[in-house]
């Protein structure tokens, strides 16, 4: 179990992170969802144990951060949002480095460094230098470089940004892979979708507070109900009027009802009436963005 308990960061007069508090649990993956300056960052780095300076404390297993980082750190691996890696070196020798600092040295290593360069799809790049790497390889050689002391905590701020769709499918299958072995994965993103797909459990955070946190169906059953989406010509707001609350979605719109299916039925035979064939009309099950906006006023992409 993880838990932080009233976890405060201020950099001078910024407010970064306000009290937050919640629980992971082991073997389990937890996605933090939050827009540009949220917190974030500074909440993962606190978690790793990198950034000291912070009001709260957090318990990993029988230990607290505050008294026993090095125990703590020995546990994590973290996963930086931005690159860290020495170019000038090959992928082997940049293992090798990070494998030194873990104290792995020897046979030992070099075991570990093949099993952590198929687990990233890097084997045939090994002996290249980091410079001729695409940017989602050296994401990849990251998260490698993190993984070679087996830590049952694996940190990923937002492992996925800016890059191409192969690096992608590869570290999505590390994280399973992870998961299969039981180790607990905190993984940061603003992109809804990946999280909804990876993530047991989720925090929804913005401008340093916790919005919302608990597993994820507990939250799309919490703050979604289903709605109507309805798509096509002659479909607008002024028609929409008698069958509930409309706002444009996309390319159609979004009709709130309390009665979604029973409102559907009436649609069905409005248009039928009128000669209306509508391009879309479906029931929309609400979505993490939807929540999240919901909670916050702001799309989360756009914040
Ligand atoms: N070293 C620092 N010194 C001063 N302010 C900082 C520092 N690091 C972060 N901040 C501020 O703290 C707030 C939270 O930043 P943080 O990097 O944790 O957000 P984030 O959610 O990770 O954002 P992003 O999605 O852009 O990575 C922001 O207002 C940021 O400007
Ligand atoms: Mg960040």
């Amino acid at each position: 179990m993880i838990d932080v308990q009233h976890v405060s960061k201020h950099y001078g007069p910024i407010h970064a992170l306000d009290d937050i508090s919640f629980q992971i649990r082991e073997g389990t993956c937890f996605g933090l969802v939050g827009p540009n300056g949220a917190g974030k960052s500074t909440l993962m780095k606190i978690l790793s144990g990198i950034l000291l300076n912070f009001d709260g404390d957090i318990g990993v297993k029988d230990w607290k951060v505050s008294k026993d980082r090095t125990k703590i750190k020995q546990q994590i691996g973290y996963i930086p949002q931005e690159i860290c890696l020495e170019e000038t070196l090959t992928a082997r020798d940049n293992l090798i480095l990070f494998g030194n600092m873990y104290g792995l040295k020897g046979k030992a290593l070099h075991v570990r460094m093949d099993e952590v360069l198929d687990q990233i799809g890097l084997q045939d790049r090994a002996k290249d230098k980091v410079m001729t790497f695409s940017g989602g390889m050296k994401r990849r050689l990251n998260i490698g470089c993190a993984l070679l002391h087996k830590p049952g905590i694996v940190i990923m701020d937002e492992p996925t940004v800016g890059i191409d769709p192969q690096s992608r499918n590869s570290i999505f299958s590390v994280i399973h892979q992870l998961k299969a072995e039981g180790s607990t994965i905190i993984y940061s993103s603003h992109y809804m979708e990946e999280v909804e797909q990876l993530c047991d459990s989720i925090g929804l955070i913005d401008k340093g507070q916790l919005m919302e946190f608990g597993r994820m169906e507990e939250l799309l059953d919490k703050h979604g109900k289903p709605s109507l989406f309805i798509a096509g010509d002659g479909i607008g707001e002024a028609m929409l009027q008698e069958f509930g609350e409309a706002e444009p979605k996309g390319n159609g719109y979004l009709l709130n009802s309390d009665e979604p299916l029973f409102t559907l039925e009436k649609l069905v035979v409005h248009c039928r009436e009128h000669q209306l064939e509508p391009r879309r009309l479906e029931l929309y099950q609400p979505r993490l963005e939807d929540i999240f906006f919901n909670l916050t006023g702001t799309q989360l992409r756009d914040a």
